[in-house]
Parts: C-alpha cells; sequence; structure tokens
C-alpha cells in the first residue's frame, strides 16, 4: 500500500516517515502551504523530508486558505466565544487539497500527525473518510507500538541520528503552535496550566495592545455581499485581503485571546489565539450586517452563525446541515455591500462610519429623536394602546410577576 503522510518538515514528521521506509512501507509525503506567517518554513519542507529519503509533494493552498477566511468571516463563525476557528478551517482546507492530491497520487492510506488526544485527530478522520470513503487513515500517534518508541523528542533524535539523519531541536518551545494565513493557535505545554497568564505568548502575527502605537490607525473596508474587495479604496485578492488585514489587524494588536474552550472529545482545552485580520474583517463585517440584516434576520442569523461555526470546529464543513445552512447565511447576506471604515486601536475597533450600504435599513430621519419628516410620533398612539391591551390582560389576569 502506498502511505501518503501529511508532514510538517519537522521532528515528528521525519521520525514517522523514516520509521514507516524502514518497515518497507511505500511513503510519500505530502504538505499544505496555508499561506502561514513563516512562509520559509513551506520552502524547506522537501529538503528536510529529503533527508529520510522521502519525496515531498506541496500543494499551494493558499488561494484556498483565503476562501476559507472568507467563508468564516461571512459566517462569522466563532467558536465558544471568541475563537476564529483557524485551526478548524485550516484542516478542511489541508484535507480537501491533500487528500485530492493524494487520489490523483494513488494513495491508500492518509497517515497524519495529530495527537490522539485533541480535535485534529477526528477532523483528519472525518474529512479522509467523506472525502474518500476508500481511503484508510493512520494515526501513528495512536499506535501503540510508536508511542512506546518515541514517548519523547530524545527518542525522535536518537532513532534519526542512528541513520545520520540530522534532527535540529531547537529550544524547548513553551507551548505548539499551529499556522496558516487565519492565524496561529498555541496550545499545550506552559499554556496547560490556568495559572499560565495568555501574555507568555510572544505573538507572531503582531503586538500585544500595549506594544501597539498611541495613534488611532484609520482603515477602510469595502464589502460587495459581505466579501471585503479592497482595503483602503485599493481593490485586492482574497489573499491579498487577508494578508493586508493581518499586517493592519496586527500591528494594532487586534484579535489575540484567550479561551478554555469545549473539545470536540468533550475535554477543555486551553488556548491562546491570534487571527488580526479574521477580528478586523469580521468586526467591520458586522458593522455592515446591523444596517442590513432586520430582526429576524439577524435572529436566524445568528442561529446559522452557531450552528456553522460549531460544525467547522468538529470537522463537519461537508455534512448536508453544513451546506444548507451556508447557503441559507449566502441569501442572508448578499445585501452587504458598502463601506466601512473602523479606527484600530491598541486591541480595539472603533466604529467611524457606513457608507454606500445601498441596503441599509437604517434611515436617520425614521430613527431620530428630534422633529423629523420621518416617522410620525402622533401615529405611535394607536400601536402604544394595542400593546396596552395585552398589558391590562396579563394584570388582570394575575400573570404578572410584582
Ligand atoms: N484548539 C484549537 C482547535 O481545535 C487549536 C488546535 C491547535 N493545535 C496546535 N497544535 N496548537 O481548533
Ligand atoms: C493535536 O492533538 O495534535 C493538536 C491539538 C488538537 O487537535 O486539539
Amino acid at each position: 500500500k502506498l502511505v501518503g503522510v501529511c508532514v510538517s518538515g519537522g521532528l515528528d514528521s521525519k521520525t514517522v516517515s523514516k520509521r514507516l521506509v524502514e518497515e518497507g512501507v511505500q511513503v510519500l509525503a505530502f504538505s499544505a502551504d496555508l499561506g502561514q506567517p513563516d512562509e520559509d518554513d513551506i520552502q524547506n519542507v522537501s529538503k528536510r523530508m529529503a533527508t529520510c529519503g522521502v519525496e515531498t509533494v506541496i500543494v499551494d493552498l493558499k488561494a484556498e486558505m483565503a476562501e476559507g477566511c472568507f467563508d468564516v468571516v461571512r459566517c462569522q463563525a466563532r467558536y465558544d466565544g471568541g475563537y476564529w476557528n483557524t485551526t478548524g478551517i485550516g484542516r478542511i482546507v489541508t484535507c480537501h487539497g491533500l487528500v485530492t492530491a493524494m487520489q490523483k497520487r494513488g494513495v491508500q492510506v492518509l497517515s497524519h500527525g495529530a495527537t490522539g488526544r485533541g480535535n485534529d485527530q477526528m477532523r483528519f478522520e472525518r474529512y479522509t473518510n467523506v472525502l474518500a470513503p476508500s481511503m484508510l487513515v493512520y494515526a501513528p500517534w495512536r499506535d501503540p507500538a510508536l508511542l512506546k518508541e518515541f514517548p519523547g523528542r530524545s527518542e525522535m533524535v536518537t532513532y534519526l541520528s542512528k541513520f545520520g539523519i540530522e534532527a535540529f531541536v531547537g529550544p524547548k518551545k513553551k507551548y505548539s503552535t499551529d499556522a496558516n494565513l487565519a492565524g496561529l493557535s498555541h496550545e499545550a505545554e506552559d499554556l496547560e496550566s490556568v495559572q499560565t497568564p495568555m501574555t507568555i505568548v510572544d505573538p507572531e502575527m503582531g503586538v500585544w495592545p500595549k506594544d501597539a502605537p498611541d495613534a488611532e490607525e484609520l482603515v477602510e473596508l469595502t464589502f460587495d455581499g459581505a466579501r471585503c474587495v479592497a482595503v483602503n479604496g485599493k481593490r485586492l485578492s482574497p489573499l491579498e485581503v487577508i494578508s493586508l488585514a493581518n499586517t493592519i489587524g496586527g500591528r494594532n494588536g487586534l484579535g489575540i485571546s484567550h479561551a478554555l474552550e469545549n473539545r470536540i472529545i468533550g475535554t477543555k482545552s486551553r488556548g491562546v489565539y491570534e487571527a488580526p485580520g479574521m477580528e478586523l474583517l469580521g468586526r467591520a463585517l458586522e458593522y455592515l450586517y446591523q444596517a442590513v440584516l432586520d430582526r429576524r434576520a439577524a435572529a436566524l442569523f445568528a442561529h446559522l452563525s452557531s450552528l456553522v461555526s460549531n460544525q467547522i470546529y468538529d470537522g463537519r464543513w461537508f455534512d448536508p446541515a453544513t451546506v444548507a445552512a451556508r447557503k441559507a447565511i449566502h441569501e442572508l447576506t448578499k445585501t452587504a455591500s458598502g463601506v466601512v471604515k473602523v479606527g484600530c486601536y491598541k486591541g480595539n475597533i472603533h466604529f467611524h462610519s457606513l457608507s454606500d450600504v445601498a441596503a441599509s435599513l437604517y434611515n436617520e430621519a425614521d430613527s431620530s429623536m428630534e422633529a423629523s419628516d420621518g416617522l410620525n410620533p402622533v401615529s405611535s398612539q394607536g400601536y402604544a394602546e394595542i400593546q396596552a391591551v395585552e398589558a391590562r390582560s396579563l394584570a388582570l389576569a394575575g400573570q404578572i410577576a410584582k
């Protein structure tokens, strides 16, 4: 059987690949380019894997990743309160892209490097099975033999050095990071204790709010059907939009959050997240939604948004319920077009203005508390009296708690 190993080029990837090769298994490595902030890394993956005698296929998924970010922003798909689902959306793009590339090359087994403790193992398993039901999944870090042989990093280094394979082990990291264009997820190691403040994280996509400039930075975002098509008046591709939003949001300390979230399998997970661009675009779009969605549409949107967010987290992007909910969200948000101007200031986003929102339901004259040629307060008399009828009947029936 031909095994396609999903790799990052790190110590784990090399150990697993070499170990499979030594067992006589035919191995081909695959790595996804998700536009992660540390781009040199991806260029070196093939070189590092070659030291184990394994060929690597690099799949460029940057454009798909940018579309994934746009989907999450459109759906406002934050999980458990704040997390922009950056790893969840990254897994969808990775699995879809790598499974497709593996099928083209006749791979029969997909091997991934997720642990047997978290969410990613479940996402890899589900996506491989829904996209390629005849493909098998191998998770080395759930394999008792491998867990026993490699309880830690030093055993992996020793193993590789037996074959003269250089295993560069940097200084021990304070936490593990999953990276893509949408953002960074930091967890494990020192972050596991809730006695540890989130501020042990060194932001890689920007700065902490305290280190951001003292002056507010204004940004103008142009949306067309809930897609950001221009930043500060300049038309950009989705990939350019997210990259620029990351730069602007990052330097102003936006989108760094802490979570004690509920994992798929029921345990809690402590995480610290960076998603500066998602935060900037997401909040700006939220201001636009407030203008174009009426009250029932907004309530329906909130419900669908929460459903999609949970589905992304759970590895259920391709499920019928997700597809249906996303279609409904498209329908509700197709009128979200216009220009949103916001100010970024030390981790905060300030509303500045809305312009050219053709579908806006906000009518200044109707909403005004001043004398205007909009809503006529005299007409409200009848509406108020009708409301009073119901209020009186509740009171007279003894149904009002006092
Ligand atoms: N808890 C997050 C999620 O499940 C992030 C996991 C990130 N993985 C990591 N190795 N840091 O979506
Ligand atoms: C992992 O388990 O490999 C990473 C963390 C997670 O998926 O929750």
